[in-house]
Parts: C-alpha cells; sequence; structure tokens
C-alpha cells in the first residue's frame, strides 16, 4: 500500500514538472525579440533623475544608431484608440463609390482609395484616411500663422468625427514626453520642440494595408523604401509585422510586430535640426500573403514658417560644422519628393 502512494506522489511530481517546462518552453517560443532598440516610457514618467536621465540616452542612442526605436507603455488612452479602430474599420468596410465621396477635397485631408490595376508597375495597396488639426481660427490669428486645411468628415459612420478627432488630441498630448527627451539630448529647452509643433499641420493617417492575394503581385511592398519628410513619426495600432529599415550597409532590417509597441522614427525634419544626430532612416512595409494590415502613424510636423537649421548645440555635438542645409520647414517640405511625385 505505501509503495504504491509513494509510486502515485512520483507520478504528480513527474506529471508537474513536465507541465511546467512544457509551459515555459511555449512562453520562451512566444517571446519574439524586438530588433530595434525598446524604450519604456514610465522610465521618463514615473522615473527619478536617474531614470529620466537614462530614458534620454535611450532615445538619443536609438536615434542616432537606427533612427528607429519601439516605446512601450505609450500613455496612449487605449479606449480612445479602440474605438476609432472600430469607426475607421467601418468606414473602410464601405462601398469603394461611398469613400471616394471624401477624396481629393483638400491636400492631406480624408479619404486616399487603393488603386489595385494590375496593369499598373507598382498597383497600390492600400487606403488610408488623413485627418489634421481641429484648430480654431481665433488661435490662429493671435498666433499670426497661416490657416491649415479643414477636416473632411464622412457622414458615416455617426460617430467617426468624434472619435477620430479625439485620437488626433491623445497622439499630439502623448507625444510630448519623446519631443521632450529629443530637446533635451539636442542641448536644448525641454519644450523646444513642442513650441515647434503647437499648432502645427501634423497629420493623422489611419492605414488600411489591403489584403491582396500575392500571386497577383508578387514580390510587392505595401510601402515602397522611402524616408519621412516630416519631424518625427509614432506608429500606433500596428496589427502585424510588414515593417522593415534600411541599415546603414543596404540591408533590410525586420522590425517585429509585438503587440502595444508604438515603434517611433526621426524623420527629415529633425535630422536637420540636429544636424545629423538623430537619422532619418528609408523604411518599407512589406506585403504578407492573404493578410490585411492597419496602422496608425502620427506624424509630427513643425510649423510651415519656422527655421529648421541645424541648431548650434547639436552642431557642437557633431563635430562643429553645419552638414545640412538653412531653410524654414515650409522650403522643406516643397523640395521634398518621392518616387517623383510630390510628397506630403
Ligand atoms: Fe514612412
Amino acid at each position: 500500500m505505501l509503495k504504491k502512494i509513494k509510486f502515485s506522489i512520483l507520478l504528480v511530481f513527474l506529471a508537474l514538472f513536465v507541465e511546467n517546462n512544457q509551459i515555459i518552453a511555449t512562453e520562451i517560443d512566444l517571446q519574439i525579440k524586438q530588433t530595434i532598440p525598446v524604450i519604456d516610457l514610465n522610465d521618463y514618467k514615473y522615473g527619478d533623475e536617474a531614470s529620466k536621465s537614462k530614458f534620454i540616452q535611450e532615445v538619443a542612442d536609438a536615434l542616432h544608431e537606427y533612427g528607429f526605436f519601439a516605446l512601450e507603455n505609450s500613455d496612449v488612452d487605449t479606449n480612445i484608440l479602440n474605438d476609432s479602430f472600430d469607426s475607421a474599420k467601418t468606414f473602410f468596410n464601405q462601398d469603394h463609390a461611398y469613400k471616394l465621396l471624401y477624396q481629393n477635397k483638400y491636400p492631406n485631408r480624408g479619404y486616399k482609395s487603393f488603386n489595385l490595376n494590375n496593369a499598373l508597375k507598382k498597383p497600390d495597396l492600400q487606403e488610408y484616411y488623413h485627418v489634421g488639426r481641429n484648430v480654431n481660427d481665433e488661435m490662429l490669428v493671435q498666433l499670426n500663422f497661416s490657416p491649415i486645411n479643414p477636416n473632411v468628415w464622412p457622414d458615416s459612420p455617426l460617430d467617426f468625427q468624434t472619435n477620430l478627432s479625439a485620437l488626433y488630441d491623445e497622439f499630439d498630448r502623448s507625444g510630448q514626453y519623446v519631443l521632450e527627451a529629443c530637446s533635451i539630448a539636442m542641448g536644448e529647452n525641454a519644450d523646444f520642440l513642442s513650441k515647434m509643433t503647437a499648432y502645427s499641420d501634423s497629420i493623422l493617417r489611419f492605414i488600411h494595408y489591403l489584403d491582396v492575394p500575392s500571386d497577383l503581385y508578387e514580390n510587392l511592398t505595401w510601402k515602397a523604401p522611402h524616408k519621412d519628410p516630416n519631424l518625427i513619426t509614432f506608429i500606433y495600432g500596428i496589427t502585424s509585422a510588414g515593417l522593415e529599415i534600411q541599415r546603414p550597409d543596404e540591408s533590410w532590417l525586420k522590425v517585429e510586430y509585438i503587440p502595444g509597441q508604438v515603434i517611433v522614427s526621426g524623420s527629415n525634419m529633425l535630422e536637420n535640426l540636429s544636424n545629423g544626430l538623430f537619422k532619418s532612416t528609408p523604411h518599407r512595409v512589406m506585403t504578407y500573403r492573404n493578410q490585411s494590415r492597419y496602422a496608425i502613424p502620427f506624424f509630427y510636423h513643425v510649423r510651415r514658417e519656422l527655421d529648421i537649421s541645424p541648431r548650434e548645440k547639436a552642431i557642437e555635438r557633431t563635430g562643429g560644422k553645419a552638414l545640412y542645409p538653412s531653410m524654414t520647414a515650409e522650403e522643406a517640405l516643397e523640395g521634398h519628393h518621392w518616387f517623383g511625385e510630390k510628397a506630403q
């Protein structure tokens, strides 16, 4: 009898051991390692002075070496994000003819259609919706700068305008921590970049990459290689892998999809202002078979009339010579081209 009990206890231990090992193995399999630096915003928001300095240094190193990093605990309200997802998916699921009613009303506002014409060398495998800042005219007059384009809002779904407007404001608010860190890392006051982007024409782009059979469009990218013309870009709400960034040896590094991480990248205006201390890195989005994808980049822009010439302290930190041109944000955008087409 005693032998039987001992044997049973042994079996239970063995079963637990095997089960635990399986659990551990499964967890290890599921742990995908991010390929670009991962930085925790909580170090800056809630940390002591040493944690804040660590965060600033990590942001500076990542933007210098990769031009990209993955931000954890981004501070975006997930309810606002989820509500916007519901509205945007409902909009994209409507008839193509209905969606086209909201295209081409103003530059960088409203709907932009896909184009799957097989005869094209590069069929456009994405549709998106552009949302800009809702600015009241009195504020523009007080700040003495030219008005920006009004938003274009669809009638359906009814909550689209409310939800996407709230999302725009939420992105603009929550990104300020990283703007502060970049400003300090450039040797400027913490509010240097926040002041330049206040009431600017920053743009939210809600992108739906289409589920297209890859035998129809083999070896195509959802988005061809390019650099962003704005100041700094945050990519929220990513639903699957696809993003790749170019390394200095011209190889392509796949950025892993890890739910909850926000991908942040330095863009052309930040590279110019920082005299190359922070890099604007070419990137692309690869298609995946039988899969659609969503992503919501928020492009921080500098107000058009402001000077984006390399700043003195950044020049000191990058060898003492200005390596980038003196110009305004407006001039930078006018000179920026993607694949022969004018950029935003
Ligand atoms: Fe981009």
